[in-house]
């Protein structure tokens, strides 16, 4: 693309992430935007430095990629603008759990803009994680499984959770068709067809996997930067390592469902009467039996 003349493209790892220095967040042209989209999808997680957008341009901005959502659960009452969610340490606001953001909803984030708006010195950078590198580097039978394997996802982490949702545990790009291994730690909380103890031994076990440093990219921050990420094929982390105040400012590009291989297996249902035992199926047994009949 002529645009990518101009533009200088560092990637920053062996998987993932790339610094881009040229464009001017503040007007951009369609132009701009379709080669900003070209490189989010090849690169995953992209950092523009030194662009200091205003609130308005932020928005418009983030307009140009889709449809902007507010957050569901987290607001913050220094929040500028409706369509732009604000998170400040001194205020709770350290995202210091691996997450692809809200995958407890039907339809999570498709991609997020953040604006590094105030940072320390030192400290809190955030890391991402190619989730489908993470999915690649499976073993074949431990692959298959996962193909076949939906997941139950809830809001807990804000208080919330009686909002879940079930997605399938490799979930397919919605653009580059691409293999995602979509479980993490933050909102992921079983293995829909496997027992408990088969779940709470293989779910830790695959939300750490993603977390393998060669999966990942780890960006120290300037104020005044840009960052854009694919939430359909990455996670992301929080270093809380800092003292001081750090505030971004982020919209959010609204979602499409995750569309991946349809389970091979029924949710396990436990056998036999109520027992002690029975409480470790219990979030399970009550979704399916909120939402029997429903697609999901
Ligand atoms: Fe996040």
């Amino acid at each position: 693309m002529n645009i990518r003349k101009h533009w200088q493209i560092n990637r920053l790892a062996g998987s993932l992430g790339a610094e881009i220095s040229g464009p001017d967040l503040s007007h951009p042209t369609k132009e701009d935007i379709a080669a900003l989209k070209a490189l989010l999808l090849e690169h995953m997680v992209i950092f523009l430095p030194d662009q200091h957008p205003t609130v308005d341009e932020h928005v418009r901005l983030g307009e140009q990629f889709g449809e902007l959502e507010g957050h569901p659960n987290l607001k913050n009452a220094y929040t500028p603008h409706e369509k732009i969610f604000e998170l400040a340490a001194s205020h709770g606001g350290i995202a210091d759990e691996w997450h692809t953001d809200l995958t407890f909803r039907e339809e999570p984030a498709r991609m997020s803009i953040l604006h590094m708006v105030k940072c320390p010195p030192t400290g809190g950078d955030t890391m991402w994680t190619n989730l489908n590198h993470a999915y690649r580097e499976l073993s074949e039978p431990i692959k298959s499984l996962c193909d076949g394997m939906t997941a139950l996802h809830d809001a807990h982490p804000h208080n919330h959770p009686e909002q879940m949702y079930i997605h399938p545990v490799v979930r397919m790009h919605p653009v580059s068709g691409k293999k995602a291994l979509y479980v993490n730690e933050h909102f992921t909380r079983r293995l829909v067809e496997l027992n408990a103890n088969e779940s709470e031994t293989l779910l830790p076990y695959l939300t750490r996997w993603v977390q393998n440093p060669r999966f990942t990219v780890r960006y120290r921050w300037t104020a005044g930067t840009v960052c854009m990420w694919d939430n359909c094929i990455t996670q992301h982390f929080v270093l809380n390592d800092f003292e001081g105040e750090r505030v971004i400012q982020r919209v959010t590009v609204m979602g499409d469902k995750p569309r991946g291989a349809d389970p091979k297996w029924k949710p396990w249902v436990r056998p036999g009467p109520l027992s002690a035992a029975s409480r470790h199926d219990r979030q399970l047994h009550l979704y399916l039996k909120e939402n029997e009949g429903k697609d999901s």
